[in-house]
């Protein structure tokens, strides 16, 4: 599989058509034209920012599993729902859903969702914009009279933990649904020692084995997934367009590198006889940048890795050392151990093991020379996931639609992009086929208060979302 030389073969191509995509909007108006203007973006930019006023925080966003803003958040949620003519209810993660049945109620679900949970000092938009673009383009249907035309129930979900800031545990709402979470989870606790069964309970839900199980949704009454996310990276800004259509979700690999040395006085030890390991570790910090820049360097294959998989690490594989640590910690002391976690994505999985092989044969070659000790331990893996092909290609006509609606021009080729962050649709995808649409934010910032989506490209999401299921009528 090679998608991420593709996305990239297009991105340039997209630098060239970009400037044909600048959205003249102003002079167009609402529900005439068939563009809605008060509902998907007036309202629901009121409705974003209400909704970032939740928070557990004084002066900041965070919305953490459970909390008392989650649930303030989740019955604001459940009111928009009913106003868009969708019956709701919490299930015991959690969860709030919000369905209506269309024709058939026995036909397979469309299932539309994001999360409703926040880092800590959040933006406004992360979750809360694939929520907000689904609930109104499903009030758009409802005032035209065409929620009941809808050939299959369409069901938006709005998950409880997608960050996993308060247990650590990312998606516990996802996972519950798509039957992939495991019961040891209930027994994760927070810092102060709170457990998830306990928060639940604070809030009188019972949870216990069953009722876990039977959160899982029968696969056969689901038809697919559909996520709505920004993008939280540059690529659309850069490319000059509102929404992307994503390929796959990269693969992630974290690890805990230990290097151990002969710890010493800072003045008495002679250059030659040390055994440093902050100098060792620097070593291995630079080493994984230069793979992971270079992985053709350094990727030897004798034929039986394809060189496609060499060309998908150089465009999408990225590595990251974001924490270090080292004992004692002391300016006049030679450091006794380093410690550092590595982050290492890809969208291809035997090209992520590969550079892990490279990586760590390279790291204790360092070692070795340096007589210190290195332990590099795995502390999480998860496979890529590709988005299903069909559905992908209909979201493409979706947006394409919107910003012919939006502009009234044709549009180039809409983005495809790999998505390098982690999202619900991973879980999902344990469940039923997923497609994801990525949404332009400025300066591909997120995770800050300072992350922000033009107004029109709100509009562009919630009118993409309306494109999208009115090919399920
Ligand atoms: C409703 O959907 C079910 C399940 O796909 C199907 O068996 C049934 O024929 C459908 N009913 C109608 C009236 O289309
Ligand atoms: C996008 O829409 C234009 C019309 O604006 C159409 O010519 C083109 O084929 C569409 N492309 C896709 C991928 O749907
Ligand atoms: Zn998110």
């Amino acid at each position: 599989m090679n998608c991420v030389s593709i996305c990239l073969r297009s991105s340039v191509l997209y630098l060239f058509l970009a400037s044909a995509c600048a959205l003249s909007v102003d002079e167009m108006d609402g529900a005439e034209s068939g563009l809605f203007k008060d509902t998907l973006r007036d309202e629901a930019i009121t409705r974003l920012n209400e909704l970032g006023k939740v928070s557990d925080a004084n002066g900041y966003l965070e919305r953490t599993f459970m909390s008392k803003a989650s649930l303030r958040a989740g019955n604001l949620i459940r009111d928009w729902m009913e106003d868009a003519g969708l019956a709701t209810w919490m299930d015991c993660m959690g969860n709030v859903h919000g369905r209506v049945e269309g024709l058939n109620s026995s036909a397979e679900a469309l299932l539309i969702g994001s999360h409703l949970d926040t880092v800590v000092d959040a933006g406004i938009f992360d979750g809360s914009l694939g929520i907000i673009a689904a609930v109104s383009a499903l009030k758009v249907l409802k005032s035209n009279g065409l929620l009941s035309k809808l050939k299959r129930p369409v069901e938006v979900i709005a998950f409880s933990d997608e960050e996993g800031v308060r247990f650590q545990s990312t998606f516990l709402g996802s996972a519950a649904i798509a039957g992939i979470l495991p019961v040891s989870a209930l027994q994760t606790s927070d810092k102060s020692g709170v457990t998830v069964e306990d928060a639940l309970k604070e809030n009188s839900i019972d949870i216990a084995e069953e009722s876990l199980s039977q959160l899982k949704y029968d696969r056969h009454s689901v038809w697919g997934y559909v996520e709505l996310h920004i993008e939280q990276g540059p690529v659309l800004e850069y490319v000059g367009f509102p929404i992307g259509v994503v390929k796959g979700i990269a693969g992630q690999t974290r690890l805990k590198v230990t290097v151990k040395g002969s710890q010493g006085h800072a003045g008495t030890v002679p250059m030659s006889l040390r055994q440093d390991p902050m100098a060792a570790a620097a070593e291995l910090i630079v080493l994984l940048e230069s793979l992971c820049k270079d992985p053709k360097a350094f990727l030897s294959y004798d034929g039986q890795c394809a060189d496609s998989i060499v060309e998908s690490l150089s465009s999408s594989l990225v590595c990251t050392v974001g924490e270090i640590s080292t004992w004692p910690s002391a300016s006049n002391v030679i450091p006794g151990q380093v410690t550092f976690t590595v982050d290492l994505r890809a969208i291809d999985d035997i090209g992520r093991q590969a550079v892990l092989y490279e990586l760590s044969n390279r790291m204790y070659q360092i070692c070795e020379r340096r007589s210190v000790h290195c332990h590099i331990e795995h502390k999480h893996n998860a496979n890529a996931v590709m988005c299903d092909p069909e559905l992908s290609s209909q979201l493409k006509v979706a947006a394409n639609a919107s910003l012919k609606r939006m502009t009234g021009e044709i549009q180039d080729e809409v983005p495809v992009l790999m998505s390098g962050a982690g999202h619900d649709a991973m879980a999902m995808s344990h469940l039923t086929k997923v497609g994801m649409l990525f949404i332009r934010c400025r300066g591909g910032v997120s995770h800050s208060p300072t992350e922000h989506v033009s107004d029109d490209d709100v509009w562009a999401a919630g009118l993409t979302v309306l494109s999208f299921l009115e090919t399920h009528m």
